[in-house]
């Protein structure tokens, strides 16, 4: 590297990229990234002429006047109308978007389901999509879908994007790559990937059979949570969000394109690939986090507050304060209030939640909550404690406690969850979750005391 004379003698850091290779730390930042030397042009967006022949393009992931607008320039080999023709539709039967509401399930319920086990069938990215709960509408941009995927092949010489939604990908078992167009992520448990709406991508297997969940945003896109009295540490610091160096494939080979649009799948062909962004500046970008970099705050003397203070990243919804998707972390962490209930409290919210277990133990459900499960705990409906949580809680002595081996999530949105026929009828449903509070008794009998 060619550094400016320096009459004080500084040292100047070798490394252009950051802490992670291959990554440039930030989050939402105005990024700058080029594969070639003097790709990127400098000082403008538009020249005449770019260099190599490449061609400058837009990508905007809001409308133009939103504030702040968020977009990205990209110099590529072809521009992307290069990458679409003739549309054809396809099925994908298990990928599902809402409104989906099947007359024969009934979504009012507390759920809760084993790991989909699975497939000897070979299944990639999207033929391996299997959609448990949608909300919302997708041709409204506002709520969500959640997904399983079972990924056990690489899409090859295929490639996907989605015009309906943003992304939250929260792989439990096997390594994926998200090569896309701004560049490769590569995805491991305890580690997420957000991949934006409109952005084209091929998925490969790293190390398989990969399952794990996906929160499909259809609303505003995720940005971290208003930290309040917190102040500016703690939680999800913006350093530890990554997103990817320009990284580009010149390739001559007939391809596919698949689009999810406004719930439809459809097919293009083209005879090269589409990765061919060779520089990129803006902040619309995709992007990884470590959950084991998040920093947990929590009560430090008695209570249990709002699981709200676990929030990654939120998706608002217009009302503030009210999410489109709040995605919530529950991971290894102490517990030292005195004098306290410690696990989650018995409550009915008029948020819907959904939660994945990535590993290990969830402290209000010591048993039947396994990795790679689910549950939904839909709008209004009661949840808590089962009877050996809540006893044990009550009955143990409160010193400081290390809730170890323990990492699970929810998607929480402020819309009722629907359950696919999939959800309903072919993922292993645990048929007697409602029955974890059978057993709880009714220890009132007007005497005071504590019981
Ligand atoms: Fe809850």
């Amino acid at each position: 590297m060619n550094r400016p004379t320096d009459p004080h003698n500084f040292v100047q850091a070798t490394t252009a990229t950051g802490t992670t290779e291959g990554y440039m730390p930030g989050f939402g930042n105005d990024f700058e990234t080029e594969a070639l030397p003097g790709a990127l042009p400098q000082g403008m967006n538009s020249p005449q002429k770019c260099n190599y022949g490449l061609y400058g393009e837009q990508l905007s992931g809001t409308a133009f006047t939103a504030n702040p607008p968020e977009r990205t320039w990209c110099y590529r080999i072809r521009p992307s109308v290069k990458h679409s023709h003739r549309y054809e539709k396809i099925d994908l039967p298990y990928w599902k978007s809402a409104p989906c509401v099947d007359p024969d399930v009934i979504s009012l319920g507390q759920y809760r389901w084993d790991a989909v086990p699975h497939s000897d069938e070979g299944l990639t990215w999207m033929t391996g999509m299997r959609t448990m709960t949608t909300a919302g509408d997708v041709n409204t941009q506002v709520g969500m879908a959640t997904h399983i995927y079972l990924v056990s092949e690489s899409m090859e010489d295929a490639y996907f994007f989605s015009a309906d939604s943003e992304m939250l990908v929260v792989p439990q078992e096997g390594r994926l790559r998200f090569a896309t167009e701004l560049g490769i992520i590569d995805v491991q448990p305890q580690e997420i990937a957000i991949l934006p709406r409109g952005l084209v991508y091929r998925v490969e297997v790293l190390e398989g059979p990969c399952r794990g969940f996906v929160c499909e945003n259809y609303g505003q896109k995720y940005e971290l949570p208003g930290r309040g009295p917190i102040g500016a540490n703690c939680m999800a610091n913006p350093r530890d969000f990554k997103a990817p160096i320009a990284a580009f494939e010149d390739r001559e080979t007939p391809s596919t394109v698949t689009v999810k649009w406004c719930g439809q799948f459809h097919t293009t062909k083209i005879g090269h690939s589409p990765l061919d962004v060779v520089a990129w500046h803006g902040n619309y970008a995709p992007y990884k986090y470590d959950l084991r970099t998040y920093c947990p705050v929590g009560a430090i003397l008695f209570d249990h507050p709002d699981p709200s203070i676990f929030t990654v990243l939120t998706a608002p919804s217009g009302q503030p304060g009210t999410a489109n998707i709040d995605f919530v972390l529950f991971r290894e962490r102490w517990m030292v209030a005195e004098n306290t209930f410690r696990p989650p409290w018995y409550h009915k919210n008029i948020m819907s939640e959904l939660m994945g277990n990535i590993y290990g133990q969830y402290d209000a459900k010591p048993q039947g909550f396994v990795p790679g499960g689910m549950s939904l705990h839909n709008m209004m409906l009661p949840h808590g404690p089962d009877k050996n949580a809540f006893e044990g809680a009550s009955n143990s002595n409160l010193g400081p406690e290390k809730l170890d081996n323990t990492m699970s999530f929810m998607f929480e949105t402020r819309f009722p969850q629907h359950l696919t026929g999939f959800a309903a009828n072919e993922a292993p449903l645990q048929d007697d979750y409602i029955d974890c509070w059978e057993d709880i008794e009714k220890k009132f009998d007007g005497t005071p005391g504590m019981k």
